[in-house]
């Protein structure tokens, strides 16, 4: 057996960005310096950082740390073995993580609508290179969910994915359930605190946790991410009202990405859904993240973590960082393919028609006189859909449906709104996926 060097050469590590993740890469980086190094078998050395205030970041890095104002001279700068990419967006940040890569480096990057829209011709530019993408810091920050996919799982034909993957959202529908706020309430409290961006969109919108949903699902089937096949609703529709209503017929109701194969089509979809109370997903509140994996063999297994975070995002980063440097002492230029599969193996998946998706539903209505819910009742039975829990009151019906498809529950919401003194005021998904890890 070969002894190995007694002072392995560093992985060498350029930083785009000094912002909220970039400061705190530089930071668990510095301050874990000696239990990293031990880990990984080198020192993981940060060697130069470009940012577009380089002053912020000359303010906080030692003097032997070269500060550039200029991403691309780090991207293919030849003291620079890894780019770590914390820039965000999804311009430039494509150009300098594809200049890396044509330049022989390895690319970790926390920027999860990069890989969503350009995922399949970065990760092939990497494959061609043969250099490796990190992205767990992409997903769910602090939660290892690439990893566990990737590896932990490997063995299984995974069946679903649910998640709680936007801490904002989640903090906005938390605020909304145990405090009765409105929706535009919540999301000012969440701005005000720093929880949320001032241009909220993305997040309350559905579309972080659809770029999330996408990698996951990459990784879990084995394809390209396919952000185009993902249907995507957001919380921004949501009363206050319907948590009440929700938790009398047993349910929160958080904002879920799904991931499920049925029929050798994947479902990808997110949009705000009930799920029953006791689940370990309606327990997720706050700006935590929550996500469930049912893998064949594994049966249902479910992570915990913080969502977002400096240094909660930076523990995601490194970690990708010290896969690099094991895998480079053991001659491996990649240690784990980065969609998980073998690049032959990879094909862009079969996806379901949303159309035929069979799910209970929430439904709330507004009745001008008590006698319109058996109204209500009688069409939703002669449309061929069955109620399986509901309350009444005086001028409000709320219930819960057996299995519909999506078509049938819509034509149903048709005849409802066609009839007179009835308001249909709400309609949410019910996902019966989060309660099974109770049910075994
Ligand atoms: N924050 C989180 O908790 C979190 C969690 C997971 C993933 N992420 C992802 O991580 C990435 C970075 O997020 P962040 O929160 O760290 O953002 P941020 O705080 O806004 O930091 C971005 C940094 O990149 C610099 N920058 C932006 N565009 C640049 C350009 N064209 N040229 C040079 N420098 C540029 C900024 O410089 P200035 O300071 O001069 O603007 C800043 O230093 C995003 O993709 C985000 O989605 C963030």
């Amino acid at each position: 057996m070969q002894a190995s060097p007694p002072h392995p050469p560093a992985l060498r590590a350029g930083l785009l960005g000094f912002g909220v993740v970039g400061s705190g890469t530089h930071s668990v980086l510095t301050g874990n310096r000696d239990t990293i190094r031990a880990r990984a078998g080198c020192p993981i050395e940060l060697t130069m950082v470009a940012t577009r205030t380089a002053s912020r970041a000359r303010a906080s890095v030692q003097a032997d740390v070269a500060v550039l104002d200029d991403p691309m001279a780090l991207a293919r700068h030849p003291e620079v073995d890894v780019v770590i990419e914390a820039m965000g967006g999804t311009t430039h940040a494509r150009a300098c993580v594809l200049e890396a890569i044509a330049h022989g480096k390895h690319v970790v990057t926390a920027n999860k609508a990069l890989l969503a829209e350009h995922g399949e011709e970065i990760f092939e530019s990497a494959r061609a290179r043969g250099v490796s993408v990190g992205f767990e810091a992409a997903v769910a920050v602090s939660i290892p969910i690439v990893k566990a996919l990737r590896e932990g799982l490997v063995a299984n034909e995974i069946e679903w994915i649910a998640g709680i993957v936007n801490g904002t959202s989640n903090y906005v529908l938390t605020q909304m359930s145990a405090a009765g706020r409105s929706f535009a309430d919540a999301l000012a409290e969440a701005q005000a605190l720093g929880y949320a961006e001032a241009d909220p969109t993305l997040d309350v919108g559905g579309g972080d946790a659809a770029h999330k949903l996408a990698l996951l699902a990459a990784i879990a089937f084995g394809g390209p991410p396919r952000l185009d096949a993902v249907h995507v609703e957001g919380i921004d529709g949501l009363q206050a009202t319907d948590f009440l209503h929700a938790r009398r017929l047993g349910h929160a109701i958080k904002l879920l990405a799904v991931a499920q194969r049925a029929e050798g089509a994947l479902q990808l979809r997110v949009h705000p859904a009930l799920v029953p109370r006791d689940s370990l997903l309606a327990r997720v509140d706050g700006r935590m993240n929550g996500i469930m994996v049912k893998g064949n063999a594994s049966g249902v297994t479910m992570y915990w973590g913080a969502g977002a975070g400096s240094r909660e995002t930076a523990s995601a980063v490194v970690a990708d960082l010290v896969d690099l440097a094991r895998a480079r002492r053991q001659g491996a230029q990649v240690a784990v393919p980065a969609l998980g599969f073998h690049d032959a193996a990879l094909q862009p998946p079969r996806v379901g028609v949303f159309a035929g998706l069979c799910l209970r539903h929430y439904l709330r209505v507004a009745l001008d006189q008590p006698e319109g819910g058996a109204q209500v009742l009688e069409t939703l039975a002669r449309l061929g859909v069955p109620v399986t829990q509901g309350a009444q009151g005086r001028h409000t019906l709320a219930l819960i449906t057996g299995e519909v498809a999506e078509s049938r529950i819509t034509a149903a919401l048709d005849a409802l709104r066609a009839l007179d003194g009835v308001q249909v005021k709400a309609r949410l998904r019910v996902e019966d996926l989060a309660g099974a890890a109770d049910g075994g």
